[in-house]
């Protein structure tokens, strides 16, 4: 059941956001070279409880961490930890969310470390475009799948693969709502998008195959085939006039 969000209720996903937002741009500015992952998320969780809110994902489903960083082949829900110590050249994706007042608010980046190769570089370019494009096809009229096939489009056509096996999702009073957000589908199908609706929009682009395998900590997803991986998410408000994005950094 999709759940439609007042402009008051969207007014509180906003604050959760803006929390998660600055973060996001903080953590971003400490990765380099030398820092470990898990320096980066008690960072993160400090900043998150100075401002009156609480880690989305710390405990949610026994995560035990407020980020989830995922570096390289590595597509989402690394744990971070502290014998995993950024090195140059790395990719770097960072997914912080917080809740605040009972409102979610969920967005994710990959971060270059150091000097990274060109390759990687339009890797995580093509993807903050694919989401982007995603993003204007949320608004009401379009249908849901219109987002998940901008989003496929884009990546297809530099011949990377978006992964199946995680997507986006609604989000509000819960971290995860309805519906599923996923980033490949057809043009025109789907459920019709509404305003009021709020997603999280998250594309996952590999340079190989879109195949994932999940290592034995049960959380961090990796590329079958060892190549590299890239992430962004905004949260968004489906508006009248079109798509806000809630998480804008
Ligand atoms: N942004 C991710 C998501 O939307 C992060 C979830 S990590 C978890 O699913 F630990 F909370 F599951
Ligand atoms: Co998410």
């Amino acid at each position: 059941m999709v759940i439609l969000k007042s402009l008051q209720e969207i007014e509180k996903i906003q604050k959760a956001c803006v929390i998660v937002a600055d973060v996001l741009n903080d953590v971003r500015a400490m990765a380099a070279p030398g820092i470990s992952t898990l320096e980066l998320d008690e960072y993160a969780e400090k900043r998150i409880r100075a401002a009156g809110a609480k880690p989305a994902f710390k405990g949610y489903r026994g995560y035990p961490r407020t980020l989830c960083t995922s570096i390289n082949d590595q597509v989402i829900h690394g744990i971070p930890a502290k014998g995993v110590i950024l090195k140059d050249g790395d990719i770097l994706s960072i997914d912080v969310g917080a809740v605040v007042e009972g409102f979610y608010g969920d967005a994710a980046m990959t971060v270059p470390v150091g000097k990274i190769s060109a390759k990687a570089e339009k890797l995580i370019r093509i993807t903050e475009e694919a989401l982007a494009l995603g993003i204007e096809q949320a608004r009401p009229g379009k249908r849901l799948f219109d987002i998940s096939a901008a989003i496929q489009e884009h990546v297809e056509a530099s011949g990377y693969s978006v992964v199946r096996e995680f997507v986006g999702h609604g989000i509000g009073r819960s971290l995860h709502e309805d519906p599923q957000v996923p980033n490949f589908g057809e043009r025109g199908r789907g459920l019709r998008l509404l305003s009021g609706m709020v997603l999280a929009i998250e594309p996952m682009v590999n340079m190989g195959g879109s195949a994932t395998v999940v290592k034995e900590d049960n959380w961090t997803a990796v590329t079958a085939d060892g190549s590299l991986s890239a992430h962004a998410e905004h949260t968004v408000a489906i508006l009248e006039d079109g798509p806000k994005v809630l998480t804008k950094r």
